[in-house]
């Protein structure tokens, strides 16, 4: 039976993306050093599964560590999710993201080569488009990273190209996330990174109603966008991890490197989030219009067309979906 190996699979796409293979019987081991999830995620996951989840306190940049979990468990393929991820944190310790992000999946990579296994899925990022020539943004659209974190995801795509170029057994699959949000339909697991690490929107209305935080700071309302916010392609949790059971079949039945978009080519402003988000909680979120974050765009949504077809993956849960789960997820939490 296949075994696959999920890196970074305490966190928030990759406990999700957990929680689906379980459901389609697939057998996984989690690779994670808990630096960005909490322990009660492993009880969480087995609650949700109803399994056993089977687990190794490791870092990816531990190589050895890789290499005998790779060989006691008879791993086939990899989704590699662990990395560090917050966009401002990369540009105030660069080092630290080359470090984790390069050097990790280097790491990575060589456990597979050392041990022959050749199937990889990686979770790349909208974040190596930058600020978009166009939108809906498509596979072909230029690769222009805006800070160092972006850049670990196109260093990362690079290295990927130039090792199928080398070794054309191999099958890799980048799939560049948009923004997911969302949870669980139990409302047991979520976006639950370790307290102050997320500034993303969802998580920030969230802290509003639950009156951790007085008010909302919306970021510019003076973007050329028809209520002056910034709009973005937000993602259900589920959709989102289904698309990497897509990828695994994907993966499976081919070798070559591909790039897809994970969207669901719909774009919404920080406006419509905030309301979609009140009328399902029936609260009012307080917001304050604040400057322009630094690194902002104003539109950034994708054209998913190429996983639609290829993947054979469509999102399949609306907005409304997706700020009923956080709701839940943040009431139970
Ligand atoms: P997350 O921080 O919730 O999960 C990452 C997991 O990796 C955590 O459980 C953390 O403990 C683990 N980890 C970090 N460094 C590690 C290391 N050196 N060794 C072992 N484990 C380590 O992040 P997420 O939101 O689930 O994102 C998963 C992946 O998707 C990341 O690669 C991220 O860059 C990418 N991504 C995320 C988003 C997003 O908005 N969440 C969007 C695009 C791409
Ligand atoms: C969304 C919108 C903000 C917070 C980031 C990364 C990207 C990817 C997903 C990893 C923007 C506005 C936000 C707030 C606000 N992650 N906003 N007030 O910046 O689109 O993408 O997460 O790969 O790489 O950059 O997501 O949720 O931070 O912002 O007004 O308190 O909400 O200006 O328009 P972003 P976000």
């Amino acid at each position: 039976m296949s075994c696959i190996l999920i890196s970074g699979g305490f966190g928030y796409i990759g406990s999700h993306t957990a929680t689906i293979l379980s459901e389609k019987n697939h057998k996984y081991v989690i690779v994670d050093n808990f630096s960005n999830c909490k322990r009660d995620i492993v009880d969480k996951i087995r609650k949700i599964t109803k399994n056993k989840v089977c687990y190794y306190e490791c870092d990816i940049r531990d190589t050895q560590s890789l290499i005998n979990i790779i060989n006691e468990n008879k791993v086939t393929s990899v989704i590699h999710f662990a990395a560090l991820k917050s966009v401002s944190e990369s540009l105030m310790n660069p080092f630290e993201y080359y470090e984790v992000n390069v050097n990790g999946t280097i790491s990575l990579l060589r456990a597979m080569k050392l041990t022959g296994v050749k199937k990889f899925l990686f979770s790349s990022s909208a974040a190596v488009y930058g600020e978009p020539d166009f939108c809906p943004i498509d596979e072909n659209h230029s690769l222009k990273p805006l800070n160092p974190y972006a850049q670990t995801k196109i260093i990362i795509e690079s290295i990927l190209k130039d090792i199928y170029e080398a070794e054309k057994n191999w099958s890799v699959v980048c799939l560049r996330y948009f923004n997911p949000i969302g949870a669980h339909k139990s409302g047991l697991i979520g976006d639950d990174p370790l307290s102050g690490k997320s500034a993303n929107l969802m998580p920030e209305i969230i802290k509003v109603v639950k009156g951790i935080k007085d008010y909302l700071n919306v970021f510019g309302n003076d973007y050329p966008t028809p209520d002056g916010t910034g709009i973005r392609d937000y993602i259900h949790i589920m959709d989102l991890a289904e698309a990497h059971f897509k990828a695994l079949d994907f993966i499976d039945k081919r070798n070559g490197i591909s790039f897809f978009n994970i969207g669901t080519g719909k774009g919404v402003s920080v406006l419509e989030l905030k309301k979609a988000f009140e009328n399902v909680s029936g609260l009012n979120v307080s917001i304050k219009i604040s400057n322009r974050r630094q690194g902002d765009c104003a539109v950034c949504y994708a054209n998913p067309k190429k996983a639609n077809v290829m993947l054979k993956w469509k999102s399949k849960y609306d907005l409304k979906q997706m700020c009923e789960s956080s709701w839940k997820f943040a009431n139970r939490n």
